[in-house]
């Protein structure tokens, strides 16, 4: 079953080999479709897409800054013909308590998280609805949140990542309702905790082994774990859904 086949998708922060992102696209390769990875310089975009094959595309690009989001979208749409897929996955944590985070920091961790949806959103979405060359008046936008913005941080990320995170759920289903009416489809995922480099080292094996105590499947998730729904919602296995979020958490948070 190839559940992409002729798609286009864009995958911000995809160029780091252990994420959720190049996971994502290298399951939507596996799909049928072309994918562009958009990630910071020192991520190496163009080299993480060159690993998944000639046809798709890496390209460098700052999520906080609108004009490179819309300059890379315009070129990878531009390439691929159209735009069918956006995964919001760019994101940063730090784990500092409330009362020493700087404004830098806190800047940082908002507009990576949160602005950086937002601008690409609107990058993505002329190429989605017309009037537009190649729009398709059909689409799916994917942005990833975490359990952070569920339960109020707590496991690394403390009250900028969370409030980033929360403010994805509304982006998210705000889209959804303001983008049905031109076929275009809005959903968040909220990861629990994956077992990836998402911390730095920040987050001990310890401490992952002590929440996979936690966790009712037992253990911790995998880049793969969310690449899987990532697809799901990209594709149209997930046609009749907007405006929701899946949690994919193990069980680790049953509300
Ligand atoms: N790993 C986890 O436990 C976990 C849990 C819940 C949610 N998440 C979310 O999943 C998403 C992906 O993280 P991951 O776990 O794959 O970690 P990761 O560190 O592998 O991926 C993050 C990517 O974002 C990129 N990035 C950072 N700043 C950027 C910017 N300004 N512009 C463009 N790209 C930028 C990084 O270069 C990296 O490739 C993040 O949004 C994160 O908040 C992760």
């Amino acid at each position: 079953m190839t559940l992409l086949a002729g798609r286009t998708a864009v995958i911000t922060g995809g160029a780091s080999r252990s994420g959720i992102g190049f996971a994502a696209a290298r399951l939507f390769a596996e799909q049928g479709a072309r994918v562009a990875l958009l990630d910071l310089e020192s991520a190496g975009p163009e080299a993480a897409a060159a690993d998944l094959g000639p046809e798709h595309l890496g390209l460098v690009c700052d999520v906080r800054d609108k004009n490179a989001c819309r300059q890379a979208v315009d070129r990878a749409a531009e390439a691929f013909g159209g735009l069918d897929v956006l995964i919001g996955n760019a994101g940063v944590v730090y784990g500092t308590p409330v009362m020493e985070i700087s404004e830098a920091e806190y800047d940082q961790v908002l507009d990576v998280n949160l602005r950086g949806n937002f601008n690409m959103a609107q990058a993505v979405i002329p190429h989605m609805r017309g009037p537009h060359m190649g729009a398709r008046n059909s689409g799916s936008i994917v942005l990833i949140s975490s359990i952070a913005g569920q339960v109020g941080g707590g496991l690394f990320g403390r009250s900028h990542y969370a409030a980033a995170k929360s403010g994805i759920f509304g982006l998210a289903k705000a889209l959804a309702r303001e983008l049905a009416p031109d076929g275009i489809r809005a959903n968040a995922i909220a990861p629990g905790v994956i077992d990836n480099d998402f911390t730095q080292g920040r987050m001990t094996r310890e401490i992952k082994d002590d929440i996979a105590t936690k966790i009712p499947l037992g253990r911790l998730g995998t880049s793969g774990d969310i690449a899987n729904v990532c697809l799901f919602l990209a594709s149209d296995l997930s046609s009749y859904m907007t405006g929701t979020v899946l949690s994919v958490n193990g069980g680790l948070l049953i509300a």
